[in-house]
């Protein structure tokens, strides 16, 4: 799986099932997307790169020798696309401070909480078992921080009485793929 490198746009930065990365190319700023990068092979999301006809590209770690070798590697399909804004798309990877350094201000991921509350995994059943009423989605630019860079946008979604696990995070990624691709939208204005 390959491609031309487009210069500009938006490269897009997956791991899995890539429900935001379809919900973005469904969006008008689809149109802007110039590369879909992976580091996992079977991810699902990559289908979407065929069916929307975009350059995917798969830099899996276990592929090189060394963490700083991947990363080096994922650096240099970066400066090649030079994308104006990369956006993590449930990247389960956590990016080398190297690359966070160098691509700051332009690197943004979605995560499924009112950041700054629940960061990490598993957001859903956490916040059910902490019993709040009010939980969303945020989009926030990357820091060396995990979940805890500068919040650009957020979209709320209230926790029902009979909400499980699987409801709740249904309706936090329907609010998801709106808000995506709207900031995206507005970064690129
Ligand atoms: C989303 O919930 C996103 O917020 C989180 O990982 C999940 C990815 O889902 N970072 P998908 O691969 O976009 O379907």
């Amino acid at each position: 799986m390959d491609g031309d490198i487009a210069s500009g746009g938006i490269a897009v930065l997956i791991s899995g099932r890539g429900s935001n990365l379809h919900a973005i190319l469904r969006a008008p700023v689809g149109a802007k997307v110039s590369a879909i990068i992976s580091d996992n092979l079977q991810a699902a999301g990559l289908q979407f790169a065929d069916d929307y006809d975009k350059p995917a590209f798969v830099v899996t770690p276990e592929d090189f020798s060394s963490p700083v070798e991947w990363a080096e590697k994922l650096a240099e399909l970066l400066r090649a696309s030079q994308p104006e804004i990369i956006a993590l798309a449930g990247f389960m990877r956590i990016l080398p401070p190297s690359i966070v350094r160098e691509f700051a201000g332009r690197l943004i991921n979605i995560h499924p909480s009112l950041l700054p509350e629940f960061p990490g995994l598993h957001t859903h059943a956490r916040v059910l078992a902490a019993g709040v009423k009010l939980h969303g989605c945020t989009v926030h630019y990357v820091s060396e921080q995990i979940d805890g860079g500068k919040i650009i946008a957020q979209q709320e979604v209230a926790v029902l009485p009979e909400d499980d696990e699987n409801t709740l995070a249904a309706r936090v990624l329907e609010q998801e793929h709106l808000l995506y691709p709207q900031v995206l939208a507005t970064l690129l204005k």
